[in-house]
């Protein structure tokens, strides 16, 4: 199974939306295999938005991301990074669809909510660089047969 990266970023910690987040994730199936929350600093947002660090909104960015703590998560399901990205919706919260995280909860660009990987390269890259390999755990949930059919589940 695949495995990807969440970031509940400071818009949805201010606005008491973590449990509604981590909710529809489970609610899904996808299985959370990783969490905790950290205070992120300018180097680590450096390296993680690397390709927006010109962008004339990377200071704003950088300030709206160290605003609060922030949770990560590893989520882990069958075609887990596109999964969740589908339910995170378009990156302008006003661009995404109802129905989507950002598109039922943000009204921004910028204050989108989540962050979520965007390839399973990616993925495996955002996840070494926010979590150590023994905070992320090998497990099933005990009734994994009712969302997957056996030929689904490797
Ligand atoms: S793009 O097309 O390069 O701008 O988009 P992307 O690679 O998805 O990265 C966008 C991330 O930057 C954050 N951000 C903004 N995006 C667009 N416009 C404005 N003004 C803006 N300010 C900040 C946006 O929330 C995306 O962050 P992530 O964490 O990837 O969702």
């Amino acid at each position: 199974m695949e495995q990807t990266l969440v970031i509940i970023k400071p818009s949805a910690i201010h606005r008491g939306l973590i449990g509604d987040i981590i909710t529809r994730f489970q609610r899904k199936g996808l299985i959370i295999t990783g969490m905790k929350m950290m205070q992120l600093d300018e180097t680590i947002l450096r390296e993680h938005y690397a390709h927006l660090v010109d962008r004339p909104f990377f200071p704003s960015l950088l300030e709206s991301m160290m605003a609060t703590p922030v949770i990560v998560m590893c989520i882990e399901g069958k075609d887990a990074v596109e999964v969740v990205r589908l339910m995170t919706g378009a990156t302008n919260g006003r661009k995404a669809l109802p129905g989507t995280i950002r598109g039922d909860f943000s009204m921004s660009g910028q204050e989108n909510i989540i962050h979520a990987s965007d390839s399973v390269e990616n993925g495996q890259i955002e996840l070494a660089r926010f979590f150590k390999p023994e905070e992320i755990f090998n497990y099933r949930p005990s009734n994994i047969r009712f969302f997957y059919a056996p030929d689904e589940m490797n």
